[in-house]
C-alpha cells in the first residue's frame, strides 16, 4: 500500500517520534558520555601492523580486540573492535582514548574504575563491559612487555 498525499509526512513524524522515544530511553539508562562514545566510536577498527594486540572474551561471551602502536615507551595509537553491546563500544572507545598519549607504565595502571569514572558510570549489568575493555588493554600491554620492551612495566608494577 502506498502512502496517501500526506502519508510521507506522517511516516516522517512517526519516525521522528520513535527516535525521540529511543533517545529518551537511552538517556534514562546511559550517561551522556556513554551515549556520545558509542554513537561516535572514532577509535573503532583494526590497525594495520600493530605493535601489540590482544583479544579477550568477557563473561557475557562478547569479545573485544585492542591494537596498539607504541613508540619510545608511549602508546601513540589505539584501536578496538567488539561484537558486544553499546556499552562495550563506549568502553572500548574511551579505553583507547585514555591509553593514547600515556606511557606503557601509566596505561598499565588504568583501571575499570577509572574508565567508569570517565564514562560517568554504567548500569550495574554493564559494569563488566568496562572490565572487558581494560582486561583487553592490559593483555595487549603484557604482549608488548613480552617482546622485551625495556620500558614496559614489570608484573609487579602492573599490580601496583
Ligand atoms: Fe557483553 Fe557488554 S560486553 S554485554
Amino acid at each position: 500500500m502506498r502512502p496517501g498525499k500526506d502519508g510521507g509526512k506522517d511516516i516522517d513524524r512517526l519516525t521522528e517520534n520513535l527516535q525521540k522515544m529511543v533517545d529518551l530511553e537511552e538517556e534514562s539508562y546511559y550517561s551522556k558520555q556513554v551515549i556520545a562514545e558509542y554513537r561516535d566510536p572514532v577509535h573503532f577498527g583494526k590497525m594495520e601492523d600493530p605493535d601489540a594486540t590482544a583479544e579477550k572474551t568477557g563473561p557475557c561471551g562478547d569479545t573485544m580486540r585492542m591494537d596498539l602502536k607504541v613508540e619510545d615507551g608511549m602508546v601513540t595509537d589505539a584501536r578496538f573492535t567488539t561484537d558486544g553491546c553499546g556499552a562495550s563500544m563506549a568502553c572500548g572507545n574511551m579505553t583507547a582514548k585514555m591509553a593514547i598519549g600515556t606511557s606503557l607504565r601509566d596505561a598499565a595502571r588504568l583501571t575499570p574504575e577509572s574508565l567508569l569514572e570517565r564514562l560517568g558510570g554504567l548500569p550495574d549489568e554493564h559494569r563488566h563491559c568496562a572490565v572487558l575493555a581494560m582486561d583487553t588493554l592490559h593483555a595487549a600491554l603484557k604482549g608488548k612487555a613480552g617482546k622485551n620492551d625495556a620500558s614496559a612495566p614489570s608484573k609487579k608494577e602492573q599490580r601496583a
